[in-house]
């Protein structure tokens, strides 16, 4: 079907500023479109929400005498979420596939909260080298880029978790983690005591990352009405996709990811996609966004043979 793209050039929910220029650089200096264009994939430009496009209304949404603590620029990723999930709802809708370009992992929180308007039991994948699952009680950093699973369970701060209506927006069932390998001691506890499905940096080792994706993918057949890629660049490997803001040494090799793309592509399960972190600020030339465009690639149907 026909890809709906939607640009977030937002970044205020890591620490670290640049994953905003994400959005244009993989469309144009890193090749997206001439990517899709050689695949055959109609897609268009289906809308941009960035730091710019919420200025103003990000303010209005919470009164700045009463900001709640450890949730750094809560009103700008309130105002972003929304408009987020307006934007990818409006698309899912109108039966494209969408597909978001961060854009820090903070907004995960709108692209889910749009697609869980469409999907009672989605199935979310998450490749990440964290979780992404802290609260503004346990994260030690207040980057709300490391709440935004854990937001979209229903854990968490509460004006985000209800957004739009419904809460939890998925079920810990449906959700599977792949390439962890930095988990904060909460966030440890809460994925044991949910039993959410996360395969570990050693469990990839020990079992490959095929087997990995063929039980992931077993399960979400079985389980969900429509699946959501959110694909954290951070979890390759820094030699591989170094320009990101929180690189964890020991992430999945290039083939890995691919691999996992590829067997996604090829399984047919996958309804929307995100592809968040790049920082071209950070980036050794356009290394990391040219790894990120292919993975697209991969996961569009690029095949080597
Ligand atoms: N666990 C750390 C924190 O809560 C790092 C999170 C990094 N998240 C990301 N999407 N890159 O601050
Ligand atoms: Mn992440
Ligand atoms: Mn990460
Ligand atoms: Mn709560």
């Amino acid at each position: 079907s026909r890809v709906a793209i939607i640009k977030v050039p937002f970044d205020l929910g890591a620490g670290t500023r640049g994953a905003s220029l994400g959005p244009d650089c993989l469309l144009q200096e890193a090749g997206l479109t001439d990517k899709l264009n050689s695949l055959f994939v109609p897609y268009e430009i289906a809308g941009e929400v960035g730091v710019p496009a919420i200025a103003g209304t990000a303010t209005e949404a919470f009164d700045p005498a009463q900001l709640p603590p450890n949730l750094k620029h809560i009103a700008e990723v309130y105002a972003m979420s929304d408009s987020l999930a307006e934007h990818v709802s409006a698309a899912a809708a109108s039966g494209a596939f969408p597909l978001v370009l961060g854009g820090d992992h903070s907004i995960a929180i709108g692209t889910i909260a749009g697609l869980a308007e469409h999907y009672a039991n989605m199935g979310v994948i998450w490749f990440d080298a964290h979780s992404d699952m802290n609260t503004e009680h346990t994260s030690p950093s207040g980057n709300i880029h490391g709440m935004s699973l854990g937001i979209s369970l229903g854990r968490g701060y509460e004006p985000l978790t209800k957004l739009r209506g419904i809460c939890p927006k998925i079920k810990p069932e449906h959700v599977a983690i792949i390439g962890a390998r930095s988990l904060d001691p909460d966030e440890k506890q809460f994925i044991r005591s949910l039993g959410v499905a996360c395969y570990t940096m050693h469990d990839i080792d020990r079992m490959g990352i095929a087997k990995v994706m063929d039980e992931v993918i077993r399960r979400m057949q079985r389980e969900t009405d429509g699946v959501h890629i959110s694909f954290d660049i951070d979890s390759v490997d820094p030699r591989e996709a170094p320009g990101t803001g929180t690189p964890v040494k020991g992430g999945l090799s290039y083939r890995e990811a691919h691999l996992a793309m590829e067997l996604l592509y090829q399984s047919g399960i996958a309804t929307s996609a995100e592809l968040v972190e790049v920082n071209p600020s950070l980036d050794q030339g356009l290394k990391t966004a040219t790894l990120a465009v292919e993975l697209i690639g991969s996961l569009l149907g690029d095949q080597i043979l």
